[in-house]
């Protein structure tokens, strides 16, 4: 059975609100219960969630204090989470998730050591240096923008965080730390609809869309 860890310890600073971010009341409900909503509804009841201090985990959810970087909070999630093979790991400020995306990235596990969900990028996409002369064209076909969440073998991922702190503070996403030891991790495609809520801007679109969902 697959167990989830849900990172919702972060402050928000980009969004600039008044609590912490995964707490922002987004079209009725705190933006984290949609996740746990689309996590229960993919058949995953066992939920550790890393929260901010003075937060509490929504009901029925196994709550850790998080770290201070997200890593950080993965590893505390992980740290106090049930047992289960497979390990789930999203982020709470994707609330547009859906609870195939969850199912895909664990079924994806079976011929691979991390299944992360991401979408196509759909812009042409250029390198530039710090001058801003542009130094190559990417081939678009091949590039792909990453999203939560990520699927692992528990052991994998256990290993994955047990690096050194530096090499951990670098690390945007957990899957990156599995490449780096060498280890084979599949994409399973997504849309940009499951973007992540960043700025006010994000939080007004993702406030229209679960709107229609709830209607
Ligand atoms: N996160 C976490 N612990 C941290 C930092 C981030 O659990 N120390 C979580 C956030 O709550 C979020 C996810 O990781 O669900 C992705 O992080 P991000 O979008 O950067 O959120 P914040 O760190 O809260 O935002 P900001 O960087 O603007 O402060
Ligand atoms: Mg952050």
């Amino acid at each position: 059975m697959a167990v989830a860890l849900l990172v919702a310890a972060g402050s928000g600073e980009r969004l600039g609100s008044d609590r912490p971010k995964a707490f922002v009341v987004l079209a009725g409900r705190p933006m984290l219960e949609w996740s746990v909503d689309a996590l229960r509804a993919a058949g995953i009841d066992e939920i550790v969630v890393a929260v901010p201090p003075g937060e509490a985990a929504p009901a029925g959810c196994i709550g850790v204090e998080g770290g201070a970087t997200r890593s950080e909070s993965v590893r505390r999630a992980l740290a106090a989470a049930p047992p289960g093979e497979a390990v789930v790991v999203h982020d709470a400020a994707r609330p547009l998730v859906r609870p195939q995306h969850f199912t895909d990235a664990l079924a994806a596990l079976a011929d691979a050591d991390a299944a992360i969900v991401a979408a196509r990028v759909p812009h042409t996409t250029k390198e530039a240096g710090e001058d801003l002369v542009v130094t190559a064209t990417l081939d678009r076909s091949r590039l792909w923008a990453i999203q939560t969440p990520q699927a692992f073998h528990r052991v994998v991922l256990q290993r994955a965080l047990d690096c050194d702190p530096a090499t951990l503070a670098r690390a945007t996403d957990d899957a990156w730390l599995v490449e780096q030891a060498g280890g084979r991790v599949r994409i399973v495609e997504s849309t940009p609809e499951n973007f992540k809520v960043t700025t006010p801007h994000d939080l007004k679109v993702a406030a229209l869309l679960l709107g229609e969902r709830g209607a």
